[in-house]
C-alpha cells in the first residue's frame, strides 16, 4: 500500500527517468511530450546537465502572450537557472525548499547527472501520511497591513512620503497635465500614447460607451429594484459580461481579456448616469463619441451644455482615483481573477468592496459632515464630541498615508481653481479636524484623505451625493482592470490560510 513504509528521501518519491527537452525545441514539441506522459514539467538539458525547467506555470505564462507555440522556442519561456535536489535530500528538507522558493518541480541530480524529477504533489502525498507542519505558516497582521502579496508594475503608494504613481509617473502630475484617456492607455498598454495611438484608442473605446441593447432593456427594472446607484450598476456590469459572452480569463487570450476590460471601463460611466437618471424618473441620455471622458460624463448627467472647467475638474478627480496600490477593491479584483473567473466577475467584486464606507463610500459622508457641522463656531465642539465618542470622521485617516494625502492636496487646488462653493468652510473644518485628532488621537497622524475635497469638487460640479461613490468607481474600474490583466498574465491562485480558533475538533456529531 503506498505510504505504508516510511518515506525519507527525494529518491523515494521522484519520478524517474525525467522527461527532457532541449532549449532549441519549440513550446509545441515539448508541451506535447508533457501532455503525452501526463507530467507537469520537462527538464531542459544540455547533454546530461539540466539548464532549465519548463513547467505548467511557464505554459500558462506563455499562453497569456497569445504567441504561436509552434514558432516559439523553449529557451524563451523556460525557468532558469534551475535549482536541483540531491536524491538523498530528506523529504522534510525538500518540502522546506519548495515552500521557501515557491517551487512545484525540481530536477534531481546525482553526481552531475539528471536522475529524475521531484514534484510538490509527490512531496504533499507523503506529507499527508507523515503529519508535516507547513513550514510557511506565517501569521499576517490584522488587515494584512504592510504585507506584500504580489509584484506589480501598475503603480504604488509611498505612504510616508505622501506620493503615489501610475507606472513610472507621478499620478498627481498626470492628473494635472493629461486627459484621462492618456492615463487609461498608460495603465493598459504600459506607456503614454503617441498622437496616433491616442486617436486609435479613442476610436476603439468611445463606441464601447454604448450599453449593449439587451442590458439597456433591463436598466429600468434594475434602477427600480436598487436602493443606490452602486447596487444598480453592480448588477448591470454583471449583465454586460453575460450579454457579451465573457469567458473565464483562464481560457482566453490577453487580447480578448483586454477587449473585455476596455468594454467594462468604457460602459461603466454610461451605466452610472443611466441608472441615476432612471432612479430620478428621467430617461437616460446617450453618450457622445465626440466628447472627452469628463465632458461626456457631465453631458450624460443633464444633456445640457456643460462648462468645460467643470468637466475637466471632474475628470481630474477621476484620474486621481484610477489606481492606488493594493487597496481593498483592487485586491478583491485580483483575488477573483486569480481563480480564472471572467473580467466582469472580478470587476463586480471590486465594486462590492469599494461600496463600503471605509473605502469608497466615504465622500458623500464627508460632505454630509460639512452640512452637519454647519458653522465655523460649531466645528470644534462638534468634532470633539464625535471623536470622544469613538466615532470616525469621514474623509480623514488612511491605512498607508501617514502624512497629507497628495490627492487631497491636489483636489483642494482643483476646488480653488473652480471656486467651489463650500471650499472656504471646508478648509476651516479640515484644519479643525486635524487639530482635534492630533489632540485626542495623538501619534496616529490623521489627515484629510482623497474623499474630503472630492465631495467639495463634485458638489460644485453639479454631481449629487448619490453619485459620489459611483464616480469614484467610474475610473477606479480602469485600475482594477489593469491589475486584472496583470494578474491573468502571470497567474497563481491567491489562496491564503486562516488560523482556526474554534472549539477543538473533532467533537462528536449529535444523533439527529
Ligand atoms: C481609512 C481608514 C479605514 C484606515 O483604517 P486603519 O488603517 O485600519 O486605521 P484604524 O481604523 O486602525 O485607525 C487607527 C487609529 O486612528 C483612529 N482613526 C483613524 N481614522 C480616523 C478618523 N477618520 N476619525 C477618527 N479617528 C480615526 C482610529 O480610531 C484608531 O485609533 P485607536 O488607536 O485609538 O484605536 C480609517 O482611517 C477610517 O475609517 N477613515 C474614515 C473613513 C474614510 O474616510 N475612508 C476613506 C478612505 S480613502
Amino acid at each position: 500500500m503506498p505510504g505504508s513504509r516510511t518515506v525519507r528521501t527525494v529518491a523515494d518519491v521522484m519520478s524517474s527517468p525525467a522527461i527532457t527537452g532541449r532549449a532549441s525545441e519549440t513550446i509545441a514539441e515539448v508541451s506535447q511530450r508533457m501532455a503525452e506522459r501526463k507530467k507537469g514539467s520537462v527538464v531542459i538539458v544540455d547533454g546530461d546537465r539540466p539548464i532549465g525547467i519548463l513547467t505548467e506555470r511557464d505554459l500558462v505564462r506563455f499562453n497569456a502572450t497569445g504567441a504561436a507555440a509552434s514558432e516559439t522556442k523553449v529557451s524563451e519561456f523556460m525557468t532558469q537557472p534551475v535549482d536541483c535536489a540531491a536524491p538523498d535530500l530528506s523529504v522534510q528538507e525538500a518540502f522546506h525548499e519548495f515552500a521557501e522558493h515557491g517551487y512545484r518541480h525540481l530536477p534531481v541530480v546525482d553526481d552531475g547527472k539528471l536522475v529524475g524529477v521531484v514534484s510538490l504533489r509527490a512531496l504533499m502525498n507523503v506529507a499527508q501520511i507523515q503529519p508535516v507542519v507547513h513550514p510557511s505558516n506565517i501569521e499576517a497582521p490584522p488587515g494584512l497591513e504592510g504585507v506584500i502579496v504580489a509584484e506589480t508594475s501598475v503603480g504604488d503608494v509611498r505612504g510616508l512620503e505622501g506620493f503615489y504613481h501610475y507606472r513610472q509617473y507621478n499620478a498627481v502630475e498626470l492628473a494635472d497635465k493629461l486627459p484621462l484617456e492618456d492615463v487609461w492607455h498608460l495603465l493598459f498598454e504600459g506607456h503614454l500614447p503617441s498622437a496616433a495611438e491616442r486617436e486609435a484608442f479613442a476610436a476603439e473605446v468611445n463606441p464601447m460607451r454604448t450599453v449593449p441593447s439587451t442590458v439597456a432593456k433591463l436598466l429600468p427594472s434594475l434602477a427600480a429594484s436598487s436602493k443606490t446607484v452602486m447596487e444598480g450598476v453592480r448588477s448591470a456590469m454583471s449583465m454586460v459580461g453575460a450579454a457579451e459572452g465573457f469567458q473565464p480569463t483562464l481560457d482566453i487570450t490577453r487580447e480578448e481579456r483586454r477587449r473585455n476590460a476596455l468594454q467594462l471601463c468604457a460602459v461603466m460611466p454610461t451605466l452610472i448616469m443611466a441608472i441615476h437618471r432612471l432612479q430620478q424618473g428621467q430617461q437616460p441620455i446617450a453618450p457622445r463619441d465626440d466628447l472627452g471622458y469628463g465632458a461626456n460624463y457631465l453631458w450624460m448627467l443633464t444633456g445640457a451644455e456643460y462648462d468645460k472647467d467643470l468637466g475637466r475638474a471632474v475628470e481630474q478627480y477621476q484620474i486621481t482615483t484610477i489606481d492606488h496600490g493594493f487597496n481593498a477593491s483592487t485586491f478583491t479584483s485580483r483575488v477573483i481573477c486569480s481563480s480564472g473567473a471572467d473580467v466582469a466577475a472580478a470587476v463586480v467584486g471590486g465594486m462590492g468592496a469599494l461600496s463600503g464606507p471605509l473605502h469608497g463610500g466615504a465622500p458623500s459622508r464627508a460632505l454630509a459632515l460639512l452640512e452637519d457641522i454647519g458653522t465655523v463656531e460649531n466645528a470644534r465642539p462638534y468634532l470633539t464630541e464625535h471623536v470622544a465618542k469613538g466615532e470616525k470622521i469621514m474623509g480623514f485617516g488612511h491605512r498607508v498615508y501617514k502624512t497629507t494625502d497628495p490627492r487631497s492636496e491636489f483636489l483642494r487646488g482643483v476646488a480653488e481653481r473652480i471656486q467651489a462653493d463650500k471650499l472656504e468652510f471646508a478648509k476651516v473644518v479640515e484644519q479643525t479636524v486635524v487639530d482635534v485628532l492630533a489632540e485626542l488621537k495623538p501619534g496616529r497622524n490623521l489627515y484629510a484623505n482623497v474623499e474630503f475635497y472630492a465631495g467639495v469638487v463634485m458638489d460644485h460640479c453639479g454631481l449629487p451625493p448619490e453619485l459620489f461613490t459611483p464616480t469614484f468607481a467610474s475610473s477606479r474600474v480602469i485600475g482594477w482592470c489593469a491589475n486584472i490583466l496583470e494578474q491573468a498574465a502571470d497567474n497563481r491562485i491567491i489562496r491564503p490560510s486562516a488560523k482556526y480558533v474554534g472549539p477543538p475538533p473533532p467533537q462528536p456529531v449529535p444523533d439527529p
